[in-house]
Order: structure tokens, then sequence, then C-alpha cells
């Protein structure tokens, strides 16, 4: 007979492990990038074009928007000062509060019209339908698992206006990027860090799990003297993505009730190559399409009966 003693070991055995377990990379590879977030809006202060995209389809929807791991606000607080309401929602506390931070720097009565929300996009706690949910800058990828990625969107289509938009965009890299070697350093880039102002230098690694279909890079951050020299301590961020192709997305949307209206490659109406096709430029430059744009909405209550098992 079991003893007490046995089933509380077994109890603790099974006990996921402080940091994500199984998965740990892909748990830390969702939350890392997402503990400094005036270096994220830094690092990404220049990417505008999405912004510009997502500002044009809630324009043309209108509101209530669900921006879906909204981070710092970069979406949700160009979309309030354009007048709409807006009810954004992530994880992490330190991005919320640069998107609080964004929100307070809008005039009242319009800065009212955001809401930020901490919560997990695999189990969303909110109710009401938006005639448009975003989840800007890679958000899906942070999900990994076919079931994690099926709760999400599920829980979206719950939340969707009957003709309701949902709007989200994937990175889909370079397949010769893709094969550098696992685990070499690339990409050097010396800056100033916007809050403690050290010059400091970081590298780029990354490995793909082709079982998991998880895609682990590595970010290499340390400080440099004056010299240039690297000093004290190398501090490594985890960014993990799941690697989604059209048919993936296809695939997932379908199992939770939506499907894909429109699909590009990139914000500017460029046509999303599937299967891959490098586009030569006129320079002679082969391009391939990294940004796969989606706009899906609900399927029709029919055409669902007659294909969901
Ligand atoms: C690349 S950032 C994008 C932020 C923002 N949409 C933008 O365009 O700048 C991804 C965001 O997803 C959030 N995130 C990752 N996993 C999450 C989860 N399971 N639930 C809620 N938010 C999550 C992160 O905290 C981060 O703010």
């Amino acid at each position: 007979m079991a003893s007490v003693g046995d089933s509380m070991r077994r109890r603790i055995a099974n006990r996921p492990r402080r940091g994500g377990g199984e998965h740990a990379d892909e748990t830390a590879g969702a939350v890392e990038p997402y503990r400094d977030a005036p270096l994220y809006d830094w690092e990404y202060r220049r990417r505008r074009h999405d912004v510009a995209f997502y500002r044009m389809l809630a324009d043309e929807r209108g509101g209530p928007v669900l921006d879906l791991g909204c981070g710092t606000g970069r979406m949700t607080a160009p979309l309030v000062r354009d007048g709409h309401r807006v009810v954004g929602v992530d994880l992490s506390e330190t991005m919320l509060g640069g998107a609080r931070a964004r929100l307070g720097r809008i005039a009242a009565p319009r800065r009212q019209r955001g809401l930020l929300i901490r919560a997990d996009l695999r189990a969303l706690p909110l109710r009401g339908r938006f005639p448009l949910a975003i989840a800007a800058f890679h958000t899906v990828q942070h999900l990994v698992d076919d079931g994690a990625l099926i709760a999400f969107f599920t829980a979206v289509r719950r939340l969707l206006a009957d003709d309701g938009w949902f709007a989200f965009d994937v990175f889909s890299p370079d397949p010769r990027w893709l094969s550098r070697p696992a685990d070499e350093w690339y990409d050097r880039v010396v800056f100033r860090h916007p809050t403690t102002k050290e010059t400091m230098a970081y590298s780029a690694s990354h490995h793909l799990d082709a079982d998991r279909r998880a895609l682990h890079m590595r970010f290499a951050y340390q400080r440099l003297d004056s010299d240039g020299r690297r000093v004290g301590r190398r501090r490594t961020v985890k960014l993990c993505h799941r690697q989604l192709n059209p048919d993936d997305v296809q695939r997932l949307l379908r199992r939770a009730g939506l499907r894909v209206l429109a699909r590009w490659g990139g914000f500017a109406d460029e046509p999303l190559l599937w299967p891959p096709a490098p586009s030569v430029a006129t320079n002679g430059a082969v391009h391939h399409t990294e940004q796969h744009v989606y706009l899906a909405g609900p399927r029709p209550a029919r055409a669902r009966q007659r294909h969901t098992p």
C-alpha cells in the first residue's frame, strides 16, 4: 500500500519545475525579452510600418479594438490617440507599465479609452464582442504548442463579432539565415542603453528545435569600456518563436472556427509567396518574404457544421 510519504513524493516529482518544466526554454523565450521595456521600445523605435497597418484596419473596422499581447502599447497608444476604445492584454507587468506610461501621455479624455489588463493569452478572462482583435509583432509565435494556439484562437473567435476581424503577423525567417550554424554568434551591434546610458554590445545566435518547430534565439548583452573592450557580466536573453507557415496558420485557425480572409507578405500589400519563392529586386538581390500578415474572420456556421468533426 502506498504511504502518505510516497504520494507526497510523487506530487513533488510531478510538480511543474520552476521556470517552465519540460520546455523551460520556450517559457523563458516568451518572458525574458520583455523584462527591459525601455530597451524594447528603443530597439523597435523605427518599426512603424506595422503600426500604420493596424491603425488602418482600426479606422476601417472601428473599435473597440482588442490588442492581444499589447506589450508597451506600441499599437494601443496610437489607436487610442486615433479615438478608438482599446483593451490591451499582456502577461508582462513590466511591458504593461510601459503601455500605462504611453497612455498617460495622451490628453484626457481620450486616454480613458484605453484599458490595460494583465492576463495570459492561453486563458483569456474576457467577455464581449470586438469588431477587431489584433496580435501584433509575432506575438502568436510565443504560443508553441498546437494546443495553446488552438485555445488562443478559439478564445479570439469567442470574442469576435460575427463579422469581426482578427489580424496578426508572423516572422518567417529567410531559410539562408535559418541555416546558419547553430549557436554561433552573429550580428554584433554596439549601442547606448536608453536607461543606464552605458555603451553595450549584443550578438545573436539561434538554433531550431525541429521536433517542436521552435526557433530558439539568444541575445548576449555585455557592457563595453571606453576602449570598446567587454567588461562585466554577459547577460543572455532567450527568445523563442513557434515556426508557423501559411498552411499551419490556416489549419490552426480552422480548428478554432476561424478562416483566413486575406494574407500578405508584408504590411504594404506585398504578396505572400507560398510555397516559398524568393523574389528578386531590381538590384538583383534575392529577398525572402519574412513578414507574414494575416486577416482572419469567423467561419460561417454552416461551413463549421460541415467540416468540424
Ligand atoms: C513581441 S512583443 C509584441 C508587443 C506589442 N504587440 C508590439 O507590437 O510591440 C510580444 C508580447 O507578447 C507578450 N506575451 C508573450 N506571451 C504571452 C502570454 N502567454 N500571454 C500574454 N502575453 C504574452 C509579451 O509579454 C510581449 O509583450
